[in-house]
């Protein structure tokens, strides 16, 4: 009976520990692996939950969340657009990256290039079916080349019923692999790189090819 007890509070006493250590698993230090995995792993959690569980919760947790995924989305957004900054030549001005869409860049020989994509159900506001990039060097005056008038925008991505024909076919980002979608694939991100190098070889562009980048806006 003595023995039994003991078992019982044995038992209750592990249950209780285990208890107080995961209350006492530290959070997550910033600047390290363990912050994104943390974050990752609790918004695939959510994700999967769905929208009705989402749907419970009350309107200030909804705006409190809101508001910080929107800080955070703000600022790693940022933080994605500095992959294309400082390439050479350093004296052109930095390219807009269309919004639903992006921008996959590389320098050659000390001209940078950047090539305008769109996302699936996006089009191009001008036809460049033949004009797969623009170009930004010495001959250029270090300005961008481009069908817009005097600026750094190189091209812009609107929603259309029939999307995927004002470019070629590569300029496009396939169903269901957004700009961000392919970004978080490192496999896909190499090949959009991997194609723009062929094309500016393909096209007498010659050379190495540096500071290649894809952006997403
Ligand atoms: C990346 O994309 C490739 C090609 O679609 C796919 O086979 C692979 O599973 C993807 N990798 C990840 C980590 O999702």
């Amino acid at each position: 009976m003595a023995v039994r007890g003991t078992l019982v509070w044995l038992c209750s006493l592990t249950v209780l520990f285990s208890f107080a250590s995961q209350e006492e698993t530290e959070p997550p230090k910033c600047n390290s692996q363990d912050a994104y995995t943390s974050l990752s792993n609790d918004l695939r959690g959510v994700l999967e939950c769905g929208d009705s569980a989402l749907s419970q919760w009350s309107s200030q947790e909804k705006a409190a969340v809101l508001l910080s995924m929107k800080t955070l989305t703000d600022t790693l957004h940022k933080h994605q657009l500095d992959e294309c900054r400082g390439a050479e030549p350093q004296k052109c001005p930095e390219p807009e990256v269309p919004e639903n869409g992006g921008l996959a860049c590389a320098t050659v020989n000390d001209k940078r290039y950047c090539k305008p994509l769109c996302n699936y159900g996006y089009d191009f506001g001008f036809i460049r079916t033949s004009r797969l990039f623009e170009e930004c060097s010495l001959e250029t005056g270090y300005r961008w080349q481009t069908q817009y008038i005097g600026g750094n925008k190189l091209a812009v991505c609107n929603r259309e019923q029939i999307s995927s024909v004002s470019g070629a076919r590569s300029a496009y980002f396939p169903e269901n692999q957004d700009c961000l979608a392919t970004k978080s694939n490192g496999t896909l991100q190499d090949s959009i790189i991997e194609v723009l190098k062929t094309e500016l070889k393909s096209r007498g562009v010659q050379g190495e090819a540096q500071s290649a980048c894809l952006v997403c806006g």
